[in-house]
């Protein structure tokens, strides 16, 4: 749960982050920690990018994963680009499809990052929680925002790359 003064705050940091003239992964790793710190029962936030039909861990928060490729359709994460729609799971010990991480997980939430204009599914933020319904539409309204930010930095780190 995020109020709206907290959602508000989280996205002017993260916008003052994204605009800083730090190479992409130093920024994308700074909006990791504060949303991290920021939200409520998180101890886990990370982005996992889609690469064919795999996902591949990005820049993360909170402790080591052995997690670092995950075929689409395989557990929260592969499962939301296989439906291409966000996931919430109120109670990871309820789903068979999961990949456990870590002991202390018991919710966790995947926003999917999208191409701005195609709608292409460019990767994902996932964020773990330790209460049982720890994530609800509020915190999904955040992610999707950040999201879009996301998005946004990784098509304008493309255009001057390619
Ligand atoms: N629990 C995820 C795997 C990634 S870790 O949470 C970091 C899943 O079921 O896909």
């Amino acid at each position: 749960m995020i109020s709206p003064p907290l959602r508000e705050r989280i996205l002017s940091e993260a916008a003052e982050i994204l605009s800083r003239s730090f190479p992409l992964e130093s920024r994308l790793q700074a909006v990791m920690q504060l949303l991290h710190e920021q939200i409520p029962h998180a101890h886990w936030v990370g982005i996992y990018w889609l690469h064919g039909q795999e996902l591949v861990l990005g820049p993360y928060a909170g402790p080591p994963t052995e997690h670092t490729r995950i075929p689409v359709g395989r557990g929260v994460c592969g499962t939301a680009v296989a439906e291409n729609q966000n996931q919430i799971v109120v109670d990871v010990r309820e789903i068979t499809n999961y990949l456990a991480c870590n002991l202390e997980t018991l919710s966790e939430i995947v926003v999917l990052i999208r191409h701005p204009e195609s709608g292409e599914i460019l990767g994902q933020i996932d964020v773990d929680g330790t209460a049982v319904g720890a994530f609800d539409s509020s915190d999904e309204a955040l992610l999707q925002r950040i999201a879009e930010q996301i998005a946004q930095q990784v098509i304008a780190h493309r255009k001057y790359i390619h």
